[in-house]
């Protein structure tokens, strides 16, 4: 036989394979009967092809509009966006284990909470769990009382530079000051000290390759599912990557390093981290893993709720009068703000709720895997190997669940009666409860309590001294890619200085 028959046959062999198991997979696969594309039951491209277009988000959206609260988007991928699911995905006691290519593996090798085992992370979530308390987040409070007073100085400095003499306001781009400010806390809370953005008005490189590292999630998921791409991928990693990934997990290692060789009497995350047992200590090498994954999971999905919220209380003005006199009929000045009186502040509550349901941080679902032997969900038996996620933006946007759910109304997370007689009765939204921004579950979001508090405080210091109006050019704003994160656009708005009252 020639070289060229050998390549025949063997192309043939390939297409036969690859006709047969498409076969079984739209036709005797346990999961031929569940709705979707007949393509995507074959293959993972076209969900490949979205995701490395950025818009795996608006994709599902649509695909679950057509085929409704379940949906096959790829051969062995499911994708939920029923109340119910987030029970039995996250909240499953069997503990489904979260799908190994999504979350960052630290450079020294020692898993974060993200993605650490089990064990691991039980042990590990009681022993964040007095930082992250109500009662360690009031201790935290001053530190960030002084990043505020530092992101209004700012505002301010922007202010005068853009000020015209005839005009009382001018224009001042704000994810920028939301990235620097949360960037700030989340520092000062890991590291014993700011990295000082707000105070320079100019990021750092640093934090830079953080944003360039979102944006090649897709290819790292890409890479991180096929058992060959990764063997191919560890094997032969361009060293210039290596030593990149080495530098950037360096540059908070020894940060890390330094608070804990000088120590701190600052109320900060590690002088509240208590021992589980009498045996156990979290090791320098552990404290480094989380102190990376906390200065990212706690500070861009923050920023990103600020943006996307401040941006729509600008586009329905009545919304927005109604959060300033809320503020302002509660709070004088900037130092007049605390996490419990701004608790306390119901619209703004229910703008926040609002924020996140419309324009939710974590806008795609981090899928979990069914165990080896399967297990049955919605009385349907799902294989073990399966992926299962809630996909929150197609979720909270679907009229299956909320009514007019792509207007932005807080008055739906307010008591009945409490709700503007403009609105649509949002109350009769079908199914409100699925809504869980911060996931469910034993591994849903440890920062939930802090990133509340962290989002009112920045909104009442705002409000208290700054009136917003959208500019022209960031109509439309809300129109971007989606790499697991939302990739924003600079967010422009006309800001005025609201004269103090006293
Ligand atoms: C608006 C802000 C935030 C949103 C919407 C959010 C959302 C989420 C979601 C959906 C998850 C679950 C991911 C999964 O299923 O694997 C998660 C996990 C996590 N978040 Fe947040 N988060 C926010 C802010 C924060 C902050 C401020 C911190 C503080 C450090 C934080 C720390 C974490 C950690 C450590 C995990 C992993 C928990 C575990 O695996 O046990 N997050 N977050």
């Amino acid at each position: 036989m020639s070289v060229s028959d050998g390549i025949e046959a063997a192309l043939c062999v390939l297409a036969l394979w690859f006709v047969s198991q498409s076969f079984y997979s739209v036709t005797f696969h346990p999961l031929s009967a569940l709705p979707g594309p007949w393509l995507c039951a074959i293959t993972r491209i076209p969900y490949w092809i979205q995701l490395f277009r950025g818009n795996e988000v608006h994709w599902l959206h649509d695909l679950h509009n057509r085929y409704g609260t379940v949906l096959r988007f790829g051969p062995d991928d499911l994708s939920y966006i029923s109340s119910g699911a987030w029970k039995e995905i996250y909240g499953n006691r069997l503990e489904l284990s979260k799908a190994p290519d999504y979350g960052i593996q630290p450079a020294n090798g020692i898993r974060s909470l993200s993605t650490t085992d089990v064990d691991t992370h039980r042990l590990w979530r009681r022993m964040f769990a007095p930082a992250f308390s109500e009662v360690g987040l009031r201790k935290q409070q001053p530190i960030f009382k002084e990043h505020m007073d530092a992101m209004v100085s700012l505002i301010e400095r922007r202010l005068d530079t853009n000020l015209r003499s005839t005009s009382p306001s001018a224009k001042v781009e704000l994810t920028s000051i939301f990235s620097f400010a949360t960037f700030d806390i989340m520092a000062d809370l890991c590291f014993g000290q700011p990295l000082g953005l707000l105070e320079r008005d100019r990021s750092s490189a640093w934090v830079n390759s953080i944003f360039k590292l979102i944006k090649l999630m897709p290819l790292s998921l890409f890479v991180e599912y096929y058992n060959v791409s990764r063997f191919l991928y560890r094997k032969f990693e361009p060293k210039c990557i290596q030593k990149k990934k080495h530098e950037h997990f360096q540059h908070s290692a020894q940060r890390v390093h330094e608070r804990v060789k000088t120590g701190s009497t600052r109320p900060d995350i590690w002088r509240q981290v208590s021992p589980a047992g009498p045996t156990e200590k979290l090791s320098l090498n552990a404290m480094c893993s989380n102190a990376e994954l906390f200065m990212l999971a706690g500070t861009e999905t923050i920023a990103t709720l600020l943006s996307g919220l401040i941006y729509h209380l600008c586009l329905r003005p009545e919304k927005l009068e109604l959060l300033k006199n809320e503020i302002r009929a509660s709070f004088d000045t900037v130092s007049d703000l605390s996490f419990r009186r701004l608790s306390q502040c119901a619209y703004l509550n229910a703008c926040i709720k609002e924020g996140l349901r419309i324009y939710p941080p974590v806008a795609v679902g981090v899928p979990r895997v069914v165990r080896e032997g399967g297990m049955l969900i919605d009385n349907c038996w799902i294989p073990g190997g399966t992926r299962l996620s809630v996909a929150q933006y197609a979720a909270y946007h679907s009229e299956r669940n909320f009514r007019d759910a792509n207007a932005f109304i807080p008055e739906r997370w307010l008591p009945r009666g409490a709700q503007n007689k403009t609105d649509v009765d949002v109350h009769a939204d079908p199914s409100p409860d699925v809504f869980h921004p911060f996931s469910y579950g034993s591994r849903d979001c440890l920062g939930r309590n802090l990133a509340l508090h962290e989002i009112r405080l920045i909104m009442g210091a705002l409000l208290v001294k700054f009136d917003f109006e959208l500019c022209e050019e960031s109509h439309g704003w809300e129109k971007q890619l989606n790499f697991l994160m939302w990739i924003k656009e600079p967010l422009f708005c006309l800001v005025s200085p609201v004269p103090s009252k006293n």
